[in-house]
């Protein structure tokens, strides 16, 4: 059988692109921040001031902008994107990313790491599927469909689109596919398409390792305990289908650097398992098949890279990255260097890259787009207890949108104020630094819906807000807009921080 090893092969080194690559290859619009905009609060309120500025002169602002003055709306900005691909490839350089577009399937995001070669997507649904395909230019081979259980509608569709690679970690899965994929090849003959030259998609076994150092374990839902590997290789085998390599996940939010570094041992066992089972099989059948290629070590990265990706996030300021650095209040141990300390030197031993034939992708999602968006939630209710000064505070998203990992992952979000205030007669606004001499007062936030449970920030320290100031939550592009606000209609404003313009490689 052939492969098509090489969109693996993480050969192409990243290069930044220029400010007008970006304009004329993304879907939707995005603003270079002036260089006033050099805090994050400077650059929420420059968006508020716009987006007042627009409604007022009527230009062609569509629903949803206006209501963004009202509900709010998330900022993105793409220069963090594109920042924690460069990052990515200094501190994992053998290792290519396929960016898990389940954490967040932005169009403007999925399309800014698709101009770079050296990115491809970890899919997880059709709609995914499509949407990196529309980021690469139709590259297929840039996708890895990484979801190990999938209904057959989606698992014929993905067949007719190309899909090359894909994970499984069960006996009945191989079947499906293989009943699918004959199917498909049934339809091309009857309808005298070509069909010759089509394999059957390349197998990546999922194996179950320990997770337990993560927010969100995912080893009860997916994965093949490592006792499994040979007889689901020979069941691949005997379906005529080909198991190219091994793929796990450390589970979302990993805590624990050194489990990267015991599951890339398990995977290196279980490829050893695959190769010998390649090799009997090669010996009784005569087929010529290759030693395993591909391992994948998930996701599960910290969204905090930890050599300065994240500096200056939403500003016009400008940096650059050539030396690694830590930002003075991050916890070494919880940032995506810190695996690259495991993962990188282990991955040299026992995958040496002038000898083996391993190619290493990985799959993060929450290390590319947490840092890269804040939401920014109007206050559209508030109240005060006169007695205690507690303040209860009202805002259009809570723990059944956008603040789900309140309950599911007891998150906390502690806000950014922005109090702004509006001149009567003209209408506009301005920032306020402080009111009431700066007194900091108990107070709560509460979600939109009538549940009491909907508590998106408890007794937490703000100064006096008002009906009509703004509260920042940073940190807010991972598992957020993906899960709970599937259906609502929250506006995503895009910038382009610092200063617009991106360092070249070359
Ligand atoms: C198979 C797979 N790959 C990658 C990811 C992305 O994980 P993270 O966002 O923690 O990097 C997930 C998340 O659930 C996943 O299930």
């Amino acid at each position: 059988m052939s492969r098509t090893i090489d969109s693996f092969i993480p050969e192409e080194k990243f290069s930044a692109f220029k400010r007008e690559d970006l304009a004329s290859h993304l879907p939707h619009a995005f603003e270079v921040l002036p260089p006033s905009c050099d805090t994050l609060s400077k650059t929420v309120f420059h968006q508020i001031q716009s987006l007042k500025q627009q409604c007022s002169t009527n230009s062609s602002l569509s629903s949803k902008d206006e209501d963004a003055l009202d509900d709010g709306f998330m900022l993105c900005d793409l220069k963090i994107v594109q920042r924690k691909l460069k990052a990515w490839h200094l501190m994992f350089p053998r290792i290519k990313p396929f960016m898990a577009l389940k954490c967040n399937p932005d169009q403007n995001v999925a399309h800014t790491l698709g101009l770079s070669p050296a990115c491809g997507f970890d899919c997880a649904s059709i709609s995914e599927i499509k949407l990196a395909l529309s980021s690469t230019g139709g590259n297929r081979k840039r996708c890895v469909y990484a979801n190990p259980q999938r209904a057959r509608a989606d698992l014929e569709q993905s067949i007719k689109l190309g899909i090359g690679s894909m994970t499984f970690d069960g006996i009945e899965e191989l079947q499906k596919i293989r009943e699918v994929f004959d199917n498909h090849i049934e339809e091309l003959k009857e309808n005298g398409e070509e069909y010759e030259s089509l394999e059957p998609p390349q197998m990546i076994l999922r194996i179950v390792v320990p997770d337990g150092h993560s927010t969100v374990p995912l080893g009860e839902k997916f994965g093949a305990s490592p006792d499994r590997v040979e007889l689901l290789t020979e069941k691949a085998f005997d379906l005529g289908l080909d198991v190219v390599g091994v793929s796990f996940h450390c589970g979302s939010g990993c805590h624990d650097a050194e489990a990267y570094g015991t599951a890339i041992r398990i995977a290196k066992g279980a490829i050893d398992i695959i190769d010998s089972v390649i090799v009997r099989y090669n010996e009784m059948d005569g087929k010529k098949r290759e030693p395993c290629c591909v391992l994948d070590i998930g996701g599960g990265y910290s969204g905090v890279d930890g050599i300065g990706g994240d500096l200056d996030r939403f500003t016009a300021i400008s940096n650059d990255m050539n030396e690694p650095r830590f930002e003075g209040t991050t916890d070494e141990d919880e940032t995506a260097y810190k695996v690259s300390t495991v993962v990188t030197p282990l991955v040299e031993e026992l995958f040496p890259n002038d000898s083996s034939p391993i190619h290493i992708i990985s799959e993060p999602g929450r290390y590319f787009v947490e840092a890269a968006f804040v939401y920014c939630a109007r206050i559209y209710s508030a109240k005060v207890e006169k007695e205690t000064g507690f303040r209860t505070y009202y805002i259009s998203q809570g723990v059944q949108g956008l603040f789900k990992d309140v309950l599911l992952c007891d998150e906390i979000f502690i806000p950014i104020p922005l109090m702004v205030e509006e001149d009567d007669n003209s209408g506009t606004i301005s920032m306020v630094n402080e009111r009431s001499n700066g007194t900091l007062y108990e107070s709560t936030i509460f979600g939109p819906s009538g549940e009491s449970f909907d508590v998106v920030c408890k007794s937490c320290q703000l100064p006096e807000m008002k009906i009509g100031d703004w509260l920042i939550f940073d940190r807010m592009g991972a598992y957020t807009l993906s899960i709970a606000a599937r259906d609502s209609s929250l506006p995503v404003r895009y910038i382009l921080g610092g200063e617009g313009h991106v360092e070249r490689d070359d």
